[in-house]
């Protein structure tokens, strides 16, 4: 055999549904060694199907595109969810419940799956859920292994990164004109995931990465001057305490979106695709 032939036996077939702010930048980090060498993109899938059209337009080989995300399963061994809460459970399960691999963004979506999702993956799929706008969860899970007294994460951003979320909209604020800094939230992960589902993603990956150790305690702030998205978590353990601080930029393309989690899926499919692995 060809060494060429060989080596695109061995590409992994990537799917990408959503192709907005993180899946335009995933699927343009494609086309450049070394994730070229390691994927092969086998489908585009976007409602706005132009967005999906140019992105296809980069590639020197044919690139199928969809509008509908069902469409894209048959030909991949792996998808990215980049869309929507909406998207991201049924499409994490229908791709587990066929064996497949799934890498998901919008974990914010999964909520009140965790136990099915967890199922159908032990039947061989793989559910990848990358750090996306914070870090350290490496370090976290690994003192979650010892015993966690408290968890808490305290997430602050400009007011205008609230606008639409139902959890702003019940306090009846002003969020173009607020002076100082307001408290929007004060409660466990799981009631800030449901008023704030486009926010905080971070709240839910904590979920999924050491809830079952200790309850995530949250805290949201509208912060009027603030340039940055950021979140601190703070983990008291048996064995220490981790203290991480996130300032995130936003993405240009989407102010709602830390550019840290369209780095965090570059890094993930490096990572899902190495023989050399740092960190957990
Ligand atoms: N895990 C994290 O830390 C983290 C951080 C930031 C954003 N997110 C989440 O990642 C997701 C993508 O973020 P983004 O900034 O790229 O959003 P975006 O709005 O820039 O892009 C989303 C794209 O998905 C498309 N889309 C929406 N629904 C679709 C559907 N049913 N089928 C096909 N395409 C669909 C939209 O047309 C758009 O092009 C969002 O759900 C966001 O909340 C997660």
């Amino acid at each position: 055999m060809k060494k060429s032939a060989r080596a695109s036996e061995k590409l992994l077939r990537l799917a990408v549904v959503g192709c907005g702010a993180i899946g335009s930048e995933a699927v343009r980090a494609l086309v450049k060694k070394p994730l070229s060498r390691a994927y092969r993109l086998a489908g585009l899938c976007d409602l706005k199907l132009e967005r999906a059209r140019s992105l296809a337009r980069l590639f020197h080989y044919p690139v199928p595109i969809h509008s509908d995300w069902r469409n894209v399963l048959d030909d991949a061994d792996l998808v990215l969810e980049s869309a929507s809460g909406e998207v991201a459970g049924p499409l994490a399960e229908a791709v587990l419940a066929r064996g497949g691999d799934v890498l998901v963004l919008s974990v914010g979506g999964l909520a009140g799956r965790e136990g099915v999702l967890r199922r159908l993956a032990e039947k061989g799929g793989h559910l990848y859920i990358p750090s996306g706008a914070i870090g350290g969860l490496d370090a976290a899970q690994a003192l979650a292994l010892n015993g966690l007294k408290k968890v808490t994460l305290i997430t602050r951003k400009p007011p205008l990164g609230f606008r639409g979320s139902p959890g702003a909209a019940r306090l009846g604020l002003d969020l173009g004109r607020l002076k100082k800094e307001v408290r929007l939230f004060r409660g466990p992960a799981k009631e800030a995931v449901r008023l704030f589902p486009q926010n905080v993603n971070v709240a839910s990956l904590l979920e999924w990465g050491v809830a079952a150790a200790a309850p995530i305690h949250v805290e949201i702030y509208a912060t009027p001057g603030l340039r940055t998205n950021t979140h601190e978590i703070i983990l008291e353990g048996r064995a220490g305490r981790i203290r991480i601080q996130v300032n995130n930029f936003p993405s240009q393309a989407n102010p709602k979106t830390s550019r840290l989690a369209s780095l965090s899926v570059i890094a993930m499919l490096r990572k899902i695709s190495a023989n050399v692995r740092i960190g957990t």
